[in-house]
């Protein structure tokens, strides 16, 4: 028996890709437009190599900014264009309805690939039977806490919102009055942006108060329970989180938190990894749990969130734009980014990887998570999703900002919704 070494290890898996993906008939140069979080920009490279080198294509990463409202909106305007220089969109799981038509259908492509992945995040990317985009990642937040301030104050972590309050205010005054002048409770993500909607999505849901728009159509928003969870999440603004929370994103919390100055956080699965990196004053001093909820015996309520790669319709490198596709997809570029970047991913078996376990135990644990979290409503306002979380996102702005009580908020909020819905969706 032969012991392959080097070279001729790297030729065999070349030849390996070169089979799934196909040789180009001459090299391509694509491009491929992705918000850029954590460290997603930086691995990339190291992300798409192996691709670049079984097919000859190069790939440049053009970084948009982080918000998901933004790159929505710039999408939206270059597809409307029929721009040809870009070649691939990340999307977000929210997005397929919308943009469904300036997409390739990848139904054929992934006939293969597809039956790997998890049903519903398929489904979830599926319009009128055309499979818009393949998915890379998977998202359902966790509740970060430090563990070691927790101990110090025989703390357990919260399974209520109420209780979380309570033991942030307990904690942050204590350790303020040891000179922790910067510490915080609790930092999530309170700008006005689709952010914003999946962290009220998760007060409200978690009150019991529905999910905005419930899968049949109809507008729950104005209820009881949704403004008690508006009210209660307006209370921690100025007390456990900062008055700046209301402009933050991920990545401003995930500032605060990862240099040591919040007791807890709400955030994506994405900044578990950071924190543990070498430069994080938090690394090997937190766990993460689920998120609380409303009062005991209600159920505990994760936004799914999640993106995906689709292939423009504009593009003139088509052919290598889904070879790119579907390698990205796959489960070799999912293996990579779970353990570079703590993503999810959304083939199945990488939740039995023991390698993914051991450099990522979140990913393992976070299966049930994401598989029972609560999608926006994308699917049953199809075109008209993004109106309908911009109206909703600014009702809770407003309520936290003080302008407005949350009944008042939300009772506007279901009569502009019921406009906008007209005679159906
Ligand atoms: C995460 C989620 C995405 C969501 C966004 C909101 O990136 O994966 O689905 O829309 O956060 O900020």
């Amino acid at each position: 028996m032969t012991i392959m070494k080097g070279r001729a290890v790297r030729a065999t898996a070349t030849a390996a890709m070169l089979a799934v993906f196909g040789a180009p008939l001459a090299a391509e140069e694509l491009f491929y437009v992705s918000g850029a979080v954590g460290n997603a920009v930086e691995n990339f490279k190291t992300l798409v190599k192996p691709w670049e080198e079984a097919t000859g294509n190069t790939v440049t990463l053009v970084p948009m900014p982080a918000s998901t409202t933004d790159q929505f909106g710039q999408y939206r305007l270059w597809l409307a264009a029929g721009a040809s220089d870009i070649d691939l969109y990340q999307t977000d799981v929210i997005w397929a309805p919308q943009l469904a038509d300036h997409f390739v259908d990848l139904t054929e492509a992934a006939k293969d690939l597809a039956p790997q992945h998890f049903p519903s995040i398929i489904e979830s990317q599926t319009v009128n039977g055309k499979l818009v985009a393949l998915p890379i990642f998977t998202d359902a937040p966790a509740l970060y806490y430090r563990k070691d301030l927790l101990d110090k104050y025989g703390k357990s972590p919260p399974k209520t919102w109420a209780e979380l309050a309570e033991t942030a205010k307990m904690i942050q005054d204590a350790e303020r009055a040891e000179g922790k002048a910067d510490l915080w409770g609790f930092v999530w993500q309170g700008n006005a942006y689709e952010g914003l909607t999946c962290n009220a999505l998760e007060w409200v849901k978690s009150f019991g108060g529905g999910q905005i728009v419930e899968p049949d159509g109809t507008i729950s928003i104005n209820n009881e329970n949704a403004v008690a969870a508006l009210e209660a999440a307006k209370s921690w603004v100025g007390t456990i989180s900062p008055d700046g929370v209301l402009a933050y994103q991920e990545e401003e919390a995930r500032g605060v938190w990862q240099t040591g100055n919040a007791v807890f956080m709400r955030n994506w699965p994405y900044a578990y990894g950071l924190g543990n990196g070498d430069d994080s004053a938090v690394k090997g001093l937190f766990g993460v749990t689920t998120l609380p909820v409303g009062k005991e015996g209600d159920t505990s309520a994760a936004t799914l969130g999640g993106w995906n790669v689709a292939v423009s319709k504009y593009s003139t490198k088509q052919e290598a734009a889904i070879s790119l596709a579907l390698y990205l997809a796959g489960p070799e570029a999912q293996k990579q980014r779970a353990i570079a970047e703590s993503n999810l991913p959304t083939i199945i078996s990488l939740y039995d990887d023991a390698d993914i376990a051991a450099a990522q135990p979140i990913i393992p644990q976070w299966k049930d998570v994401f598989l029972n979290a609560v999608p926006r409503p994308s699917a049953p306002t199809l075109g008209k999703y993004n109106e309908v979380s911009a109206k909703f996102w600014s009702a809770v702005h407003s309520t936290l900002s003080g302008e407005g009580s949350a009944a008042e908020n939300l009772e506007l909020l279901e009569v502009d919704l019921t406009d906008l819905k007209g005679s159906g969706w």
